[in-house]
């Protein structure tokens, strides 16, 4: 007769002579989170099995058994019926537990030639692997919407800030275009980790690797992956990959955290350069006026727990001796929250962006106050032969007499333009407007609209 569960109740019961305390089960356990790489680990079994059997391992006839019991399991996860035990430790014993209930002691042939060392870092790396597939396209697909509203408002003038002043009239175009750049960086950080995720620990057994004859060039075919690794002790031990991605994630939200607070600031009704949806916008329970930008406020604050995943990580792994310690545990809750973080913020986005409404006039207006043509004024006299640290002093004069005066530079009459600089003439007026400041900014790089076309070719968009 077969018998129905695990010797002693765990796979590595029969050192103990004495029961698990609950305490110390509770404490250990992380099948309550890592039970979402239930795919992974049972699709990593099925080829492990099949290799098995291959490889003369284990007979074909077991190997048939086993794979039929690890579908009907993934079916029980997938209808949420997988019966879950409170001693299970991980999702890899929970499944190894269930398999013996359903096909009984051929189950305990499956862990051949493996490791829960092993198999815990293949699982996440495939994991992860299908997961920054489906990122890279959720931030393909903000560019995109970026790139529209782009090209909608391709002549939308605004004020561009440093220090949050007003420094010089920019298209919005070229603004929103910015962040497109940053994420096309983001998508090729993520394509580079890619290759070095996508290498197969399998078959390093615990640390020092396996006596069977495996084949492991063919299991990585198999699960998709372009190399194995190559050092055992590196292969269970590394989490390089889970670091790089975690800070890759730090780093979207960075970038998205800049343009939910570039939004926020537009969107405070003293600018009033947009309006945002309604249907992403929130009350407040006392003050009956308010309109709030909640959604971009939270993507501003996703960044700390984006940040706080990395540091966690990289504090585990930190002086981790080697091989596998239990420490490494502590990956999975970081990563899936990363993941979760970047899989929630880059679609709210990318539906919201398109339905903001931009008060074209409001950033034009604000584009003619706060001298953002002083720099024209420069520009234009060192076109006509002054030294440009000279026209810098002579605008600056200009700018001061304006300030006492209350005026605008382009209000200056020719006179006293002339008190100025003698090299001032009447084409000075054809300087002086934010559309023709923008339009001469030609040089690649710069905010004319001929430029946007090409940031657009460049990004693909
Ligand atoms: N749950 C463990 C982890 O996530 C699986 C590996 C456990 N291995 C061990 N030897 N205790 O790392």
């Amino acid at each position: 007769m077969q018998s129905k569960s695990l010797p002693a109740g765990k796979a590595w019961g029969g050192r103990f002579a004495q029961a698990t305390a609950p305490s110390a089960e509770r404490f250990t356990t992380s099948f309550p989170f890592d039970q979402r790489l239930y795919r992974e680990d049972i699709a990593a079994s099925i080829v492990h099995c099949r290799m098995l059997a291959k490889q003369k391992i284990i007979p074909r006839q077991d190997a048939k058994q086993i794979i039929s019991g690890l579908k009907q399991i993934e079916k029980e996860f997938e209808q949420g019926t997988f019966p879950a035990s409170p001693s299970d430790e991980d999702i890899h014993m929970a499944v190894e537990r269930r398999l013996y209930e359903l096909v009984g002691s051929v189950a305990g042939k499956l862990h051949t030639a493996r490791s829960r060392n092993d198999q815990v870092a293949v699982d996440l790396r495939l994991y992860l692997r299908r997961e920054a597939r489906k990122i890279d396209h959720e931030i393909r697909k903000l560019q995109k919407v970026l790139a529209s509203v782009a090209r909608k408002e391709l002549k939308t003038v605004m004020p561009g800030f440093t220090h949050l002043q007003p420094a010089q009239p920019v298209l919005l175009a070229h603004h929103l275009l910015a962040y497109a750049f940053m994420l096309q960086r983001d998508r090729e950080r993520l394509l580079g980790q890619f290759g070095r995720m996508n290498t197969l620990p399998l078959g390093s057994g615990a640390l020092a690797g396996t006596t069977f004859p495996v084949d492991r060039e063919w299991v990585a075919r198999q699960l998709g992956f372009t190399s194995i690794h190559e050092n055992s002790m590196d292969a269970v031990s590394d989490r390089d990959f889970v670091a790089e991605f975690l800070f890759f994630a730090a780093l979207v939200g960075v970038h998205l955290s800049r343009l939910a607070e570039d939004f926020i600031f537009w969107a405070n009704p003293l600018l009033g350069f947009v309006e945002l949806p309604e249907r992403f916008s929130t009350g407040s329970s006392m003050m009956p006026q308010k309109q709030n930008p909640d959604v971009f406020e939270l993507i501003r604050a996703k960044c700390g727990r984006l940040f706080g995943n990395l540091i966690n990580l990289l504090t585990v792994l930190k002086g981790l001796p080697m091989a596998y310690n239990r420490d490494l545990q502590e990956d999975k809750e970081p990563v899936f929250d990363s993941v979760d973080t970047l899989n929630t913020a880059l679609p709210v986005l990318s539906e919201m962006l398109p339905k903001i409404r931009f008060c074209r006039a409001r950033m034009a207006e604000a584009a003619r106050h706060g001298y953002l043509l002083a720099t024209e004024v420069a520009d234009y006299l060192t076109s006509r032969g002054v030294p440009f640290r000279e026209a810098h002093e002579i605008v600056g004069r200009m700018v001061r007499f304006c300030v006492e005066k209350q005026k605008r530079l382009e209000d200056l009459s020719l006179e006293e333009f002339r008190s100025f600089s003698s090299r001032f003439e009447q084409d000075v007026y054809d300087w002086l407007t934010p559309e023709a400041a923008i339009a001469r900014r030609r040089a690649p790089g710069g905010t004319a609209e001929s430029n946007i076309a090409r940031q657009l070719r460049r990004l693909g968009l």
